[in-house]
C-alpha cells in the first residue's frame, strides 16, 4: 500500500518524498529517454502543480467574512503575495509556471550561478528578488538536486537576503545531494518526487532522467 506523503527516515532532516500516484506516474513518463521535449515540459508543468500542493501545506491562512448564496460565514484565504518562488537558472524555470498556476499571486525571484572552472566554486551572475523579502516565504525551485552545490550556493545567497522561511523543491534528488544540502542547510526542508540511487562520475543522477535543462528546452 503506497504511502501518500512521507518523510524519508534516513538520518537526515526533513526530506518530503511526494509519493502521490499521479506524481509518480508522470515522473515515470518523464524518465523515458524517447519522450519528446513538448511532452516532457507539459509533464513537468503538471508535476509542479501537484508538488505545489505539498510544499504549500503549511501556508498561513486568514479568516475573512464572505456571503454564500445561503448565509454569511468566515472562511480561510491565503495571501499568495507572501510566497516567492525562487527559480535557479535555468532548469528551475521549468517548475515555475506550474507552481504559479496554483499560487497565481506569488512573487518570483531568480538566481543564476555558474561553476568557476578553476575553483569549481559557484559564482553568482544573477540575483533578483522581490522587495520586503523578510515578509515572504521562499520556495526554491530546481528539478535536480544532484551534487547539491548550486542548491547550497543559491540558499546561502538567499539567506543573506533574509526571507521569512525557505523550502526547496526538486523533482529528483541523489542521496549525496541531500546529504550535502542538509550539511549546509539543515533547517531547509526538501520536497522531491523521488530519491534516486546515486550520482555518477559526471554528477548525473542515476537512473535519473538525464539533463533536465536540455530536456525542458530541447537544447541537446
Ligand atoms: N542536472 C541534471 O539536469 N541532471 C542530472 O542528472 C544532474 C544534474
Amino acid at each position: 500500500m503506497p504511502v501518500k506523503h512521507s518523510q524519508v527516515s534516513m538520518a537526515m532532516p526533513a526530506v518530503h518524498v511526494v509519493t502521490h500516484p499521479l506524481v509518480q506516474h508522470k515522473l515515470t513518463l518523464m524518465r523515458q529517454k524517447d519522450r519528446s521535449t513538448s511532452s516532457f515540459r507539459r509533464l513537468l508543468h503538471e508535476v509542479a502543480m501537484l508538488m505545489a500542493y505539498e510544499v504549500t501545506r503549511e501556508m498561513p491562512t486568514q479568516m475573512i467574512d464572505i456571503e454564500t448564496p445561503l448565509a454569511a460565514m468566515k472562511s480561510p484565504v491565503i495571501d499568495g503575495k507572501k510566497t516567492v518562488f525562487v527559480a535557479i537558472l535555468r532548469a528551475g524555470t521549468g517548475l515555475l509556471d506550474g507552481m504559479l498556476e496554483v499560487v497565481p499571486g506569488a512573487r518570483v525571484g531568480h538566481v543564476g550561478l555558474y561553476r568557476d572552472p578553476q575553483t569549481l566554486g559557484a559564482v553568482e551572475y544573477y540575483f533578483k528578488m522581490p522587495s520586503e523579502l523578510e515578509e515572504r516565504d521562499a520556495i526554491v525551485l530546481d528539478p535536480m538536486l544532484a551534487t547539491g552545490n548550486s542548491a547550497v550556493a543559491a540558499v546561502d545567497r538567499l539567506k543573506k537576503a533574509g526571507p521569512r522561511s525557505i523550502r526547496f523543491v526538486c523533482l529528483l534528488a541523489a542521496p549525496e545531494g541531500i546529504r550535502h544540502f542538509h550539511d549546509h542547510h539543515p533547517d531547509v526542508p526538501v520536497y522531491t518526487a523521488a530519491v534516486d540511487r546515486e550520482l555518477n562520475d559526471h554528477g548525473y543522477i542515476v537512473p535519473g532522467l538525464g539533463d533536465a535543462g536540455d530536456r525542458i528546452f530541447g537544447t541537446k
